[in-house]
């Protein structure tokens, strides 16, 4: 079987972070940390994000989570009142929405299309603002779809947060690491007057190959984070102290690890994207960041598999290849693959997809 299901890098926790997890615990990191994480941690951070964003963050508007999933958790849970709204673009991870909907609020998706990389545009943004509109998601890359944000997309962003006071930007960031061959934008760079209406969430499990360690982080303004810690302290209180201090070495530490996965993923991207567009009538706009494919396979549904769930159990019984039906991300008639594993399984399982949806075609 090969699995193009999984949201993680295939690659282990890089040494030198593993390293300076195993001289914290020798040193002794055994006690609670502050509920927002350490003041090395979270001054990493602000650093970190400073640096791409071009903001101002200082320790103290940051707070780091048991993950960013966790950080958009407590984010929506101190933002939103009941029957708040959050414009969330799809096809979209699908959390955001059940997150949205479980702190009370009520997520209005707004569609984006292959046909232009899947990018935003202000008139169906704009559509989509009522006075109810407290926030709206951006997460470039994008987890399905592996698009990337350009500058006409930012600023047509902008120019409805300019147009909507109350309304804040949450962009969670967490593939900004993993972009090819295109310009990773960020928001508070394209509109700088909108910097502190902007909640950066972000994290080291992607980049880092560090999903299991469990740390995200939010920056944003100091009475959210405050409202977060709270949250927070009556939840979890902090991060695993060990796992906080393996996230300093990876934000302050060499980065050639991060460049040498890069580059693998790079890779492994032009082969998947190469034996997927050479199967007949499957469609792909290309991805340019995250590690993911996101092909349209509407051509071969609606006949012996009658949807994009049938379709992916077809494919896991006839050709042994596990992928995640696109209706998981409000997308039916499409199918997310990972391009997180090997150069071998990519071209072993590509290869395996087109030979199980030929015997859909006949
Ligand atoms: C878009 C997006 N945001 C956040 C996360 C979660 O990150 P973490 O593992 O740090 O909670 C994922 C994981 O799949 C993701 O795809």
């Amino acid at each position: 079987m090969i699995a193009f299901g999984v949201g993680e890098p295939d690659f282990d926790t890089p040494e030198h972070i593993k390293d300076a997890a195993i001289a914290a615990m020798k040193k002794g990191c055994g006690k609670y940390t502050a509920v927002s994480g350490t003041p090395e941690l979270r001054a990493a951070a602000a650093a970190d994000l400073n640096a791409a964003h071009g903001t101002a963050h200082t320790a103290e508007s940051v707070i780091v989570s048991v993950g960013a999933k966790h950080s958009l958790f407590n984010l929506f849970m101190a933002m939103l009142d009941d029957g708040d709204e959050v414009i969330v673009p799809s096809p979209c991870w699908v959390s955001y929405p059940e997150i949205v909907a479980m702190a009370g609020g009520k997520p209005v998706l707004v569609e984006t299309s292959p046909d232009d990389g899947y990018q935003l545009h202000y008139e169906s943004l704009a559509r989509a603002v009522t006075p109810k509109t407290r926030a709206i998601v951006l997460n470039s890359p994008t987890n399905p779809t592996g698009a990337v944000y350009g500058k006409e997309a930012m600023e047509a962003v902008a120019r409805v947060l300019r147009e909507n006071k109350e309304v804040y930007a949450v962009t969670d960031d967490i593939y900004r690491k993993l972009v090819y061959g295109v310009e990773w934008l960020s928001l508070p760079r394209v509109a700088p007057d909108l910097a502190d209406r902007v909640i950066l969430v972000d994290g080291v499990s992607k980049t880092y190959a560090m999903t299991g360690w469990r740390i995200g982080f939010t920056a944003g303004p100091k009475e959210l984070i405050k409202a977060m810690d709270t949250l927070q302290g009556q939840s979890t209180t902090n991060a695993a102290a060990v796992a906080q201090a393996a996230a300093v070495a990876a934000l302050t530490g060499a980065q050639d690890s991060v460049l040498a996965m890069h580059g693998e993923f790079d890779k492994r991207r032009h082969a998947m994207v190469e034996g997927l567009r050479a199967i007949p009538k499957v469609k792909l706009h290309e991805p340019r960041g995250a590690f993911y494919c996101f092909p349209d396979v509407s051509a071969y549904v609606g006949g012996k598999v009658k949807d994009d769930v049938a379709l992916a159990e077809w494919l896991l019984d006839k050709g042994r290849v596990a992928v995640v039906p696109g209706s998981g991300f409000f997308a039916p008639g499409f199918i997310r693959l990972s391009y997180a594993t090997s150069m071998a399984n990519v071209n072993e399982g590509v290869k395996r997809i087109g030979e199980a949806l030929a015997l859909l075609a006949g």
